[in-house]
């Protein structure tokens, strides 16, 4: 186990490079499962969730060649089984693609239900809903879930809620279908159009992925034999944009596309920082003698506000002036984390979807834990803004989606020692 020893009260400035984006790599990866011939994909991030995918591909007998560091080479040709259950599948959320991926490449699917952040419920019920749609019978039984047609034909199906997770599972089945698919109240996320271009690129027909409806046409074979490159991560850049208005710094986030970024850019202007754009580029700076401004927040699928950006948000919230809000529209238990906030002096008051944020609070350092990978950078952020000390536990946490988290940090000017406790 390893602790993050953290000295707040310091400015941060300088330059963050992005990395590719977490969760358009593990649904292209999967993609890259269903797909007939080798593809290489790069931009990917360094970090643990993603190693956890690729070695669960090879376990499934996948070629898996990493080029370099931030590239891999898959050819699933030798793929040698439909089920996935080895204890692995339970370490992240991600792996749940291998459902659609297998059951379009194998017409039958069996895994181990998939593990991942703890946010209350995470129901499959739109996922099964999709597989049936294509003709597939579904069961969960012992923990496993099974997928099974005797021919996957294309079909259409309305999603009640907007689920980032099915509308990928239903693409990665409905590429191999026969005959045309329509996912209607599809999410609109940048990796779902990510993962579009890949699919594409190795010979899918889906068009009008960034909208809510999209509409796939199956193809028996997807040649694949080509290069692709991920998007760079969205939650990654705002995490270090949201450092400069929280320490009075100055942090320009490189290789980015701000039109991902602008829910959150929107937000920050609101609460008085000031925010530059370049082609690939966005630099906040905030005068530390000003003070930022509260104001009210809703998470929603994309375009909305991220949830994945609502723990550090609500941080930020912590130092603005004034009362701030959250409103949580996605997840029904997301602010388990509060409660280490409150330990450092936060004045915030959870109901239900809704926290309440007393801004102007002196935070101080504290001992807490990171309570899963978003929460636990928030914990990181209060730190940074903290008076003294903080030791945030539970790291590995925050090191599975956060690549080359303390060197990119120590280089704007963090203070963070890291402890292995080997005990
Ligand atoms: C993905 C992200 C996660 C992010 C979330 C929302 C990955 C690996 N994870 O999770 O970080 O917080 O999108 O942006 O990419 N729902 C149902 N039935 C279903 C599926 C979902 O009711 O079958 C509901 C969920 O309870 C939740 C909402 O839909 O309230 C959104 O979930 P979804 O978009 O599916 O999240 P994930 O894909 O699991």
């Amino acid at each position: 186990m390893r602790t993050y020893h953290i000295e707040g009260g310091h400015r941060l400035a300088g330059d963050v490079p992005i990395g590719g984006s977490k969760n358009a790599a593990l649904a292209i990866i999967a993609a890259a499962m269903v797909v007939d011939g080798p593809s290489v994909i790069e931009n990917l991030p360094e970090v643990r969730d993603i190693d956890t995918l690729l070695k669960i591909c090879s376990d499934l007998g996948a070629k898996v060649e990493r080029q370099n560091s931030t590239c891999v080479r898959i050819d699933p040709s030798s793929i040698n089984t439909h089920e996935a259950m080895q204890p692995l599948m339970e370490s992240i959320r991600g792996s749940y693609y291998l459902m659609g991926a297998l059951l379009g490449r194998f017409k039958k699917v069996k895994l181990r239900m998939p593990g991942g952040c703890d946010f209350g419920s995470r129901p499959i019920d739109l996922h099964l809903k999709g597989f049936q749609a294509l003709g597939a019978r579904t069961e969960v039984a012992h923990g496993n879930v099974s997928c099974e047609a005797d021919q996957l034909v294309g079909g259409s199906v309305f999603l009640d809620t907007v689920s980032v997770g099915a509308t990928v599972n239903i693409i990665l089945a409905a590429v191999k279908a026969e005959g045309k698919t329509v996912i209607d109240n599809a999410a609109r996320e940048p990796h779902i159009v990510d993962l579009a271009n890949f699919l594409n690129t190795m010979g899918a027909d889906i068009r009008g992925a960034g909208t809510d409806v999209i509409r796939i046409e199956g193809r028996p074979y997807l040649p694949a034999n080509q290069e692709y490159a991920i998007i760079p991560d969205q939650i990654e850049a705002g995490t270090y944009m949201m450092l400069a208005p929280l320490t009075g710094g100055d942090i320009k986030v490189c290789g980015v596309i701000p039109k991902h970024m602008e829910p959150l850019t929107a937000k920050l202007k609101e609460m008085g920082a000031k925010v530059e754009e370049g082609e690939e580029y966005i630099r906040v700076t905030h005068n530390n003698g000003k003070k930022l401004k509260a104001t009210s927040f809703k998470t929603m699928p994309y375009p909305g506000f991220p949830t994945d950006l609502q723990p550090q948000a609500v941080v930020l919230q912590c130092v603005a002036d004034g009362t701030g809000r959250m409103l949580e529209n996605v997840w029904e238990n997301r602010y388990q984390y509060v409660d280490n906030l409150r330990m450092m002096g936060a004045n915030i008051l959870t109901s239900g979807k809704l926290a309440v944020i007393q801004g102007g609070a002196k935070l101080t350092g504290a001992r807490v834990k990171a309570r899963d990978l978003r929460a636990g950078a928030a914990m990181v952020m209060a730190a940074l803004a903290a008076e003294g000390t903080s030791v945030v536990e539970e790291v590995e946490k925050i090191e599975r989606g956060y690549e080359f988290f303390i060197d990119k940090m120590r280089n704007i000017g963090a203070k963070i020692k890291v402890v292995e406790n080997n005990s």
